[in-house]
């Protein structure tokens, strides 16, 4: 399932990171990708051990928890502190899988990548190309939001980021292991749980909610893993 969270930030925020992460100290973002990715990998990241990476990236962390949309969707788990990423001068990402399984770095735990997530930090029209491609079994889709938008798709999915050839996009990226493992559940999960919400809304006295609010958390326990 591939969903966009709109403005994640708002605007007053996407101005704050924007400044700090067009001063940061950009690397070469092959020093962080395998081998195999290594060869279709040219961009900039921040170390993630750079103080505005932990900064930027707690910031992020708080604002997830509080987006109810995020939070029924991913049903987090986990969640791989975000990094950030920069692509200008004909900077791309090809055709590739992410890791299945991330160190989180400093502690001696791992996460498995079921959730991919990108939050954009620049407009569509601050730079051409940078579409961040997905392909699923209905084919491939394009990806280019507007800043402060967030794009969260299946670890599973192939997927690239194309040339960015005018101006520079910056994003944060991270992974999130969810309560529920198989794509395909949690989107029974969250459809299940949009039409819950309407029902509520429309008519809050249904004897019909109680009864889907107890299917929503059944099928919620006999599919999380904790
Ligand atoms: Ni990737």
């Amino acid at each position: 399932m591939m969903l966009t969270i709109p403005d994640f930030l708002t605007a007053e925020e996407v101005r704050h990171c924007r400044t700090a992460l067009e001063n940061a100290a950009w690397q070469d973002g092959r020093a962080t990708a395998g081998d195999l990715a290594a060869r279709v990998k040219a961009n900039e990241q921040l170390a993630p051990d750079d103080s505005l990476t932990r900064k930027l990236g707690d910031f992020i962390l708080e604002r997830l928890g509080r987006n109810d949309r995020f939070m029924s969707a991913v049903l987090p788990l986990k969640v791989l502190p975000p990094r950030f990423n920069r692509y200008a001068g004909g900077g791309t990402y090809g055709h590739h899988v992410d890791n299945a399984i991330f160190s989180v770095p400093g502690t001696p735990h791992r996460i498995r990548s079921d959730v991919s997530a990108t939050l954009f930090f620049c407009d569509p029209d601050e730079y051409d190309g940078g579409e961040l491609i997905v392909e699923d079994t209905y084919g491939s889709h394009a990806v280019k939001l507007p800043a402060g938008h967030m794009v969260i798709y299946p670890g599973t999915s192939l997927h690239r980021v194309t040339p960015v050839t005018r101006g520079a996009r910056i994003a944060s990226f991270f992974w999130i292991q969810s309560l529920v493992r198989q794509d395909s559940q949690r989107a029974l999960l969250w459809d299940m749980d949009e039409a819950i919400r309407r029902v509520r809304a429309e008519t809050p006295e249904s004897e019909a909610v109680p009864k889907l609010m107890a299917v929503y958390h059944n099928l919620l326990r006999q599919w999380a893993d904790t």
